[in-house]
């Protein structure tokens, strides 16, 4: 266990040791090793490092103009924010398959990182946030047939680039990673975010990927997201059990938690009219290391104000299942 001050003097001064005068480049996906990874590095060598941040159109409600608040607006870093929303729906045009999706999104990514990266001429280095566990993990082999996050840590484009790979984050456990992230003056909620897929909301849309799929999910996603942080969660006292590292939250009570949207419509009712729309199924579960996983038995009364809030907000929905069940048969993700 690292004392951080102590741990961020010593890395900042590796970082710097490592690159000298050299530039940096980085690729931003809003996740948590990423951003910790950027905020390390911009503390070492402030303007030397540029992100590149590539909003493929798939992230969650409002996390694009989070992700620049808090790097651009909050710690100065230099960020280029790429929207290439249309080349991946353009891309994702058609494709049904879940494998499939994930390679176009894989690909697209690292082609768009790759041109963005090709104009920043200075950059002598590739800065990635690989953690301890995927050190251990790309030694063996991914989920799904391809490894996890393989999308985000770019592989094959220090190559293609002729850049040399910075990784400051490799000795590091996420618990460790986060406690870095806060230390490093990352917001605490962005830092114990749950984990959210590479590929994003495009394998949470099942088949073919359309914005206005896209659109419906985040909104649908966003309510479900905000009353599960704002229902208290009471853990009984019980002997033994550290109160101040207990969950306050049904946010935090999970390990994971999201809205899936089903393409089919169902009937409903609104005032005297029919309604004829999408529906979206919630899915929380809870989880020590995501292999097996149980649905999360959230209150009645959570589900319940869920369910209305997002069928009386979200124009285009009118019906919300729950999903109840466990990993395995299932998988976490529905794709
Ligand atoms: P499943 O659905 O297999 O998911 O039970 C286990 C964990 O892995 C995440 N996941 C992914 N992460 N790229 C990622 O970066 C992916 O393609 C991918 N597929 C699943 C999932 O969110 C869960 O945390």
């Amino acid at each position: 266990d690292w004392n951080m001050p102590d741990y961020i003097g010593e890395a900042v001064q590796k970082i710097r040791e490592q690159v000298g005068t050299d530039e940096v480049i980085l690729g931003l996906s809003g996740g948590v090793d990423s951003s910790v990874a950027a905020a390390l590095i911009h503390r070492a060598i402030g303007d030397q490092l540029t992100c590149v941040f590539v909003d493929h159109g798939l992230l969650r409600k409002d996390e694009g103009k989070m992700v620049m608040d808090m790097f651009s607006k909050n710690l100065g870093v230099k960020v280029l924010r790429i929207d290439a929303e249309d080349q991946f729906m353009g891309h994702l045009a058609g494709v049904t398959d879940p494998e499939q999706k994930r390679k176009i999104i894989g690909r697209e990514f690292v082609e768009v990182f790759q041109v963005e990266a090709g104009k920043l001429t200075n950059a002598k280095w590739l800065a990635q946030g690989t953690i301890y566990p995927d050190v251990i993990e790309s030694a063996g082999k991914g989920k799904k047939g391809q490894t996890i996050k393989s999308h985000h840590n770019v592989g094959g484009l220090p190559e293609t680039l002729n850049l040399k790979l910075l990784e400051p984050l490799r000795e590091l456990f996420k618990d460790e990673v986060r406690k870095l992230g806060v230390a490093l003056g990352l917001p605490h909620d962005m830092v114990y975010r749950h984990p959210f897929p590479g590929p994003g909301l495009g394998v949470r849309i099942l088949g073919e990927v359309k914005k206005e799929y896209a659109d419906l999910l985040r909104e649908a996603d966003a309510i479900f997201i905000e009353e599960l942080r704002n229902t208290p969660f009471e853990l009984p006292a019980v002997a033994g059990i550290d109160p101040g590292k207990a969950p306050t939250n049904w946010y935090e009570a999970t390990s994971q938690a999201f809205a899936v949207f089903l393409p089919v419509k169902s009937v409903g009712v609104m005032g005297d009219g029919r309604t004829y729309e999408y529906v979206v199924a919630l899915r929380a579960v809870q989880t020590l290391d995501f292999m097996t996983a149980q649905w999360a038995h959230l209150p009645h009364s959570l589900l319940g104000k869920v369910s209305n809030r997002i069928i009386n907000e979200v124009r285009g929905l009118n019906r919300v299942v729950y999903d109840i069940s466990g990993k395995p048969p299932a998988t976490i993700e529905w794709e």
